[in-house]
């Protein structure tokens, strides 16, 4: 382990038992006024910080490809849940010109990609206040653990922007970890002929002299790597599914002819897991594709799918499946990816099954055909040793096997209603795996402990549950 590893890792020791100390308000303990560095997910430890809670941001970014320069200001607005005379954002890179908290000058100094920030007065608990960061500078990329390429990452033409897990301090100060959800707004300057698309509706396009300036809003609570704002050559259609509009844009240049055609299918898509699910989580929908060979990975942006090429069907089913699973009902920690991956992927089963191809039984036993000895089974979902391993197959198939077999155990009634009630339960919120098992019990009215200890817990292959 490096230098950095090993502090790093020490920092995440430190910031999970600083989580726990902060747990009650420093005033009532006489504890500490300092939020921690990280919010000590076992993945990513200094992913988020301890001390507030994040409720809106407001990002004013200006980016011109030519130069890969980014001029921003966040905005945002947050609520002290401890007494604090110095907190922490997440961002790296960039050079800060000013920083203000409540509109007076703050002190702040860096240390990877934490921005430590110490305002002027200690702000009290349940207080809310604001920091302004004014930045700017060429983003850093972000290379995850698997190798991929995310964040800001520059396109032909603009800048395809991706951050699951560990993107979004790339672009902007953050409070980066899926546990504090927020509102957004997006005002997006960039030169005339290029369209900036964020998340949530379209609030206005304005053209002045040689720049547009593109502002978007996302009303409902999000996860901050589901923020998007991919910018370029795009051609940009608007449409409706019921009341909700559709932002589909393509980049005409750089990807092939058809593309239009995979995204018309999400109004489809949409009707169907509402119907299965229950309502349609947001006020906007969408998808986007761009040409990005090096992220590799599409991405369900809340309400603006990304994808780096042109889409297959099913990974249009997939990422829409998302904005129930993954984006509406957000996971706590990383390590429980496969309750947005294992939802997504037997999503796509389920869709096939109901539109007249394979049933999701059948999709079961092709997956479960992998011989006993195929490393696949080493790595059960929610368990797969480490972050490098958060996309590989076992957290989507295994995760969909586990659902399908959870199916067949309880029963079609109990596992659909478990299925609508655990979105309409957690509907804006954040889940475990525990709270999952919790609920199938309660449906299934049946201990599942083995159950699930075997389909996500164990290696090697499941033989009886
Ligand atoms: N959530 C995305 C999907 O459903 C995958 C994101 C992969 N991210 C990564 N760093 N490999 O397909
Ligand atoms: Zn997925």
């Amino acid at each position: 382990m490096s230098s950095v590893l090993l502090r790093r890792a020490l920092t995440g020791v430190v910031a999970a038992l600083t989580a726990l100390a902060v747990a009650t308000p420093a005033a009532a303990t006489g504890g500490s006024t300092i939020g921690s560095p990280g919010l000590g997910d076992p993945y990513f430890p200094l992913a988020g910080n301890g001390g507030y809670d994040v409720r809106h941001y407001a990002l004013d970014l200006d980016y011109v490809r030519a130069t890969n320069f980014l001029d921003g200001t966040a905005v945002i607005t947050a609520r002290a849940t401890q007494n604090l005379t110095q907190f922490d954002l997440d961002l790296r890179g960039f050079e800060i010109s000013s920083l203000r908290v409540d509109g007076a000058p703050a002190r702040f100094s860096r240390d990877g990609q934490e921005l430590i920030v110490s305002p002027r007065k200690m702000l009290r608990a349940g207080r809310t206040f604001t920091v302004r960061v004014d930045y700017a500078g060429t983003p850093t990329e972000v290379i995850d653990p698997d190798g991929s390429s995310e964040g800001w990452v520059p396109t032909e033409d603009g800048a395809f922007v991706v951050n699951e897990p560990q993107g979004s301090p790339g672009w902007y100060p953050a409070n980066d970890n899926p546990r504090d959800k927020a509102t957004f707004e997006f005002t997006v300057t960039v030169p005339k002929g290029i369209t900036a698309i964020g998340n949530g509706k379209l609030i206005s396009k304005r053209d002045h002299k040689d720049k547009t300036t593109w502002r978007w809003r996302e009303d409902s609570p999000m996860a901050p790597y589901l923020a998007t704002v991919t910018n370029g050559v795009f051609e940009l259609r608007i449409s409706k599914v019921g009341k909700i509009p559709l932002y589909h844009a393509v980049d005409p240049v750089e990807v092939p002819e058809g593309a239009f055609e995979r995204l018309a299918a999400e109004a489809e898509v949409i009707t169907f897991f509402a119907q299965l699910y229950g309502p349609y989580p947001f006020t906007s929908g969408g998808g986007v594709v761009d040409h990005a060979p090096e992220v590799g990975y599409a991405l369900e942006s809340q309400t603006k799918s990304q994808y780096d090429s042109t889409p297959g069907a099913g990974t249009v089913v997939h990422e829409i499946s998302h904005q129930w699973f993954g984006n509406s009902v957000s996971l706590t920690v990383w390590p429980d990816i496969w309750l947005n991956e294992g939802f997504a992927a037997w999503s796509e089963w389920i869709y096939d099954e109901k539109h007249g191809g394979d049933t999701a039984q059948q999709s079961f036993e092709a997956s479960y055909a992998r011989p006993a000895t195929s490393s696949f089974w080493n790595r059960p979902p929610a368990n797969v040793g480490g972050p490098q391993f958060m996309f590989g197959s076992a957290v989507y198939d295994r995760g969909a096997m586990t659902l399908q077999a959870l199916r067949v155990k309880i029963g079609d009634k109990a596992f659909f209603d478990l299925l609508r009630d655990w979105y309409a339960k957690n509907r804006n919120g954040n889940v475990t795996t525990a709270d999952f098992v919790r609920l199938a019990e309660k449906h299934g009215r049946q201990q599942l402990d083995a159950f699930f200890q075997t389909w996500l817990y164990q290696p090697g292959k499941p033989t009886t549950w």
